[in-house]
């Protein structure tokens, strides 16, 4: 397996080709681990990725550059330099004070860390459901049963006002909204997010995942305003992985106010922020040309997605981010295990939507491809 050419990749997308191919690349059984090949950035790749919502433009040409130096000249160094130099640029960037942004090594760690220091059993995380599993895994480590409150519509993801309920009936250590929506795509209304983040009670943290908040466009409305605003109870996080395209050099930061993040700084890994990671991030940050490009693309590659799901009769969710939820009608087994067969690594499967399937959105031609293979797999 390896980088096959664009245009060999388009034939195979548009024609016959594609049932051969998917001979070569063939993975036995569910659970071996497929034989990935990395290529590059912007190139097409065997098999295809479609299942952790990675960027396919990768990171813009500086922060490339930016992280390639940083190993050649600083690896043997600690990165304090770079992580002080990327807290000052993020708390320019988002006007805020320094003391306000956390680092994360990856998003991830920041959101292990809310659960470690805000919930315990007897004060869970209230999250919706289905939503990105990470808070869920991590109060199961601790032996804690999240509170799942049913989503209201798949369009926004979230029943804010039943979570509101449950915050003042049961309690909680912290409610978790994931803006936009991981795994449905949808963004939540700006007021009703306003007025669940001014009614929850100040002793629960309101912790807002905003991981692909830049694929929705400048009229996102962040909660950072709400930080920015003094909200005190208030954690929102983000992370270079998506838009940025640096999900391999593990940098997520949060911002929120003084006194949440001292209770979290201590649970952080020393040095938990890598040198190359970092100084890419910090001109990845800078080059905003280059998000506008990876949204224009993004965009492009969805809206054919979704036109050919369309003319398939596949429904899906309406996604305002880099990936889409789509209908299998079929148990979420058959169709992983039919797009795999066809060198397409698809969603995990999502325990409250058992028929359904995340696509990340890929380049155009993988994305036409995937439409083929579907066009195989709806006429089984
Ligand atoms: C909603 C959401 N939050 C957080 C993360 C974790 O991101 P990171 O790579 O920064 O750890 C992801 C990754 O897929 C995500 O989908």
């Amino acid at each position: 397996m390896g980088e096959i050419g664009r245009r060999k990749f388009v034939a195979l997308a548009g024609g016959a080709c594609a049932a051969a191919f998917a001979g070569c690349i063939r993975f036995p059984g569910k659970a071996s681990v497929p034989n990935v090949q990395l290529i590059g950035a912007g190139k097409a790749q065997f098999p295809i990725i479609l299942s952790s919502n990675e960027n396919p433009l990768g990171p813009c040409p500086s922060a490339i550059e930016a992280g390639s130096k940083s190993v050649a000249v600083s690896s043997h160094r600690y990165a304090r330099e770079q992580r002080d130099g990327l807290i000052m640029d993020l708390a320019e960037f988002y006007r805020l004070s320094r003391d306000q942004i956390l680092l994360g090594c990856g998003a991830i760690e920041l959101l292990k860390i809310a659960v470690d220091v805000f919930c315990s059993s007897d004060k869970p995380p209230i999250i919706s459901d289905p939503v990105y599993e990470a808070i869920d895994y991590f109060a199961g480590l601790k032996h804690v049963h999240p509170l799942k409150i049913p989503a209201k519509s798949h369009d926004t993801g979230h029943d804010l006002e039943a979570m509101l309920e449950a915050l003042y009936s049961r309690g909680g250590g912290m409610v978790y909204v994931c803006n936009p929506c991981n795994p449905t795509g949808g963004v939540l209304d700006s007021e009703e997010l306003a007025d669940f983040i001014v009614k929850a009670p100040r002793d629960v943290v309101v912790v807002v995942d905003e991981a692909y908040a830049e694929y929705v466009g400048p009229d996102f409305l962040s909660c950072f305003d709400y930080v920015r605003s003094g909200m005190p109870n208030l954690l929102v996080i983000r992370t270079f992985s998506k838009v940025y395209g640096l999900a391999g050099l593990r940098v997520g930061y949060c911002a929120g106010s003084r006194e949440l993040l001292g209770a979290m700084a201590g649970h952080r890994l020393w040095n938990n922020i890598n040198q190359a990671g970092a100084a890419a991030a910090r001109e990845a940050l800078n080059d905003q040309d280059w998000v506008e490009r990876v949204r224009r693309e993004n965009k492009k590659a969805k809206q054919m997605f979704c036109a050919g799901l369309k003319k398939l009769g596949v429904d899906y969710i309406p996604s305002k981010t880099s990936f889409v939820l789509l209908s299998a009608r079929r148990p979420w087994e058959e169709i992983y295990a039919f797009l795999r067969s066809h060198g397409i690594i698809g969603g995990r499967r999502i325990p409250s939507m058992p028929r359904h399937i995340r696509l990340s959105i890929g380049s155009s031609e993988e994305m036409a491809y995937c439409l083929k293979v579907l066009e195989k797999f709806v006429s089984l």
